[in-house]
């Protein structure tokens, strides 16, 4: 069944010069890129992306890195494509993901991990409202 998901290309990775390598990996796994934009994102994003986060002993670090610099928001849609993206981006921890996985192959952080994808239809369907609500 087709789907939507929610994916961004995390400041680390904008820095690194990795967003068209990233980019390249979904278009060619044949998703398609329904939305997309270079934005800096604001505390509040963060807080409420990151909701179930937020009293985390890791938050500060994870809210100052991910708003420390432009990212890429990205739509990404086709078959089953939640969990399709998810595996392509590989465990949270880098250290800990496989070599094939856009963060086994390009990252060694567990907080810096380059990407994030909507880990469910529900997270789907709350982060593209949050993200793009012109879209939903
Ligand atoms: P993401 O898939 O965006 O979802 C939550 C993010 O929090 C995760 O990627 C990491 O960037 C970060 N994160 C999750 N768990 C930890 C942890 N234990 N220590 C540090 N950062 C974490």
């Amino acid at each position: 069944m087709s789907e939507r998901t929610l994916a961004l290309i995390k400041p680390d990775a904008v820095k690194r010069g990795l967003v068209g390598e990233i980019l390249a990996r979904y278009e060619r796994k044949g998703l398609s890129i329904v939305a997309m934009d270079l934005r800096t994102i604001d505390p509040s994003l963060a807080d409420a992306h990151y909701a179930e986060h937020v009293d985390k002993p890791f938050y500060p670090a994870l809210r100052e890195f991910v708003t420390g610099g432009p990212l890429v928001a990205l739509v990404l849609e086709g078959d089953q494509a939640i969990d399709i993206v998810r595996r392509m981006n590989g465990a949270t921890d880098s250290r800990e993901a496989e070599p094939g996985t856009v963060r086994g192959d390009l990252s060694l952080s567990k907080t810096q991990n380059l990407v994030h994808a909507s880990d469910s239809p529900e997270s789907a369907k709350r982060e593209l409202e949050l993200w793009f609500p012109s879209l939903t």
